[in-house]
């Protein structure tokens, strides 16, 4: 029989809820029933799991910082032990193969410094295979919609929620009224012409030049310093948590001229793109939509970006940090506003979106997603002249009128 060890890399949650109990309601009973319900979540598959009291006794019996022999723990249960290894709850020294990639992840996230919090976050929190033109409107028991909200869905909200919450905040306490000067300038006009593109134009693709530039200015590295011992601080356009900029560039080009179709990666030290997967243009655009989760007008942009953070460059220095994480979204979204303004300066539309499948975009870029994982995914092209259904109309706001 293998050793076993509980996973670290589980966490135990009381769910209360109710449900319709069907054959009662035949019976003319319309209540809800209570359901209360132990779920294991577990980190390595990235589900959750109902638990019985008899699994929870099984897996509280079994350490997570030892390996024991499965015969002190599985007499009569072993069909129970293989289920929970199956489910990344307890693992084995089992030559299966899918145990031994879970035995894999369970000593990657280990090694590589994971703070627990940050994995159970993203881990849980990851996509694969969302379409959100499937999802519900508003917010059920497990989700929250991301397609754009109809006057119908609306009312229903405020009906279910009440009224949303006001665009701006009231914060009381002694006012004090700022000078408003009206500056003139490119970075000022850049800034105001920067929007979101949801409407592409096929016709003409996008040049070479405009591409390089746009991953040049945004993901290029413009100074190096050593900081200690072979650790290397990188110099970018945008800020990065501890000068490490972990995010790194993978092109999914649909439409340029003079570049393939295909899945590439944005090499930094070399500013050249390397090849992952040739593509043709449908396929590409079919990849686009896919890995933004349905959204048919990301999925038609020339170019889009996937972002991924390769994590043990920064979990190396922040090891099992609580805020490690968090640094790594910031930095992704400083890279997302920074593509976006170089884009805008170009005249090509941009966006970026978190409503992204990035357990399918990992395991088509080849990465191992306990090292490497997409947190967002950037795009832009030649933006069409007519405006997107989806794009709100925004009526011009100033607090008053500028001073001068
Ligand atoms: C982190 C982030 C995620 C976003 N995700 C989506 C998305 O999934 N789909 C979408 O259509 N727009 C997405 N947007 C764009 C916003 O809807 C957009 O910024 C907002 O409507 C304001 O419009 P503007 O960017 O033109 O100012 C996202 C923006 C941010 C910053």
């Amino acid at each position: 029989m293998p050793s076993v060890r509980r996973s670290p890399w589980v966490f135990f949650y009381r769910h209360d809820g109710t449900f319709v109990d069907v054959p009662r309601l035949l019976e003319g009973n319309v209540e809800l029933t209570p359901l209360r319900r132990t779920l294991a979540i577990s980190i390595l598959k990235g589900e959750e799991y109902v638990v019985s009291a008899d699994e929870l006794a099984l897996l509280f019996a079994i350490p997570s910082d030892t390996w024991i022999s499965s015969d002190e723990v599985a007499t009569g249960s072993s069909a129970t032990l293989e289920r929970l290894a199956r489910r990344g709850l307890v693992v084995t020294d089992d030559a299966d193969e899918e145990l031994t990639e879970l035995r894999r992840r369970d000593q990657r996230l280990t090694d590589d410094q994971w703070h627990p919090y940050a994995a159970l976050y993203h881990f849980l929190t990851r996509w694969r295979d969302v379409d959100v033109e499937q999802l519900p409107a508003w917010a059920g028991e497990t989700g929250t919609s991301t397609r754009l909200l109809n006057e119908a869905d609306v009312a229903e909200l405020v009906r279910r929620l009440g009224t949303p919450p006001r665009p701006f905040a009231d914060v009381a306490g002694p006012h004090y009224e700022l000078p408003l000067t009206r500056r003139r300038g490119r970075l000022y006009e850049t800034l105001a012409r920067r929007k979101t593109s949801r409407a592409f134009d096929a016709r003409v693709p996008v040049t070479g030049d405009e591409l390089g530039t746009v991953l040049y200015y945004t993901f290029g590295c413009r100074g190096i310093a050593e900081v200690f011992g072979g650790l290397v601080a990188v110099k970018k356009t945008s800020p990065s948590g501890g000068a490490l900029h972990p995010v790194e560039a993978y092109p999914l080009i649909a439409n340029v001229e003079g570049i393939a179709p295909g899945l590439y990666h944005y090499d930094v030290e070399s500013h050249a793109l390397r090849l992952v997967e040739t593509l043709s243009r449908n396929s590409a655009r079919r990849l686009a939509r896919h890995l933004t989760a349905g959204q048919s007008y990301f999925g038609a942009a020339h170019v889009l970006v996937v972002l991924a953070a390769r994590f043990p460059r920064s979990f190396w220095k922040y090891r099992r940090h609580q805020r490690a994480y968090a640094v790594l979204l910031m930095d992704a979204g400083h890279l997302s506003q920074t593509f976006s303004l170089v884009c805008t300066e170009l005249g090509l539309g941009a966006f970026v979106t978190a409503a992204v499948n990035g357990a399918n975009a990992e395991e088509r870029l080849g990465l191992d997603p306990t090292r490497e994982g997409v947190l967002a995914i950037v795009g832009c092209g030649r933006a069409s002249a007519e405006r997107s259904e989806l794009e709100p109309e925004f009526a011009p706001f100033a607090p008053r009128r500028a001073d001068s």
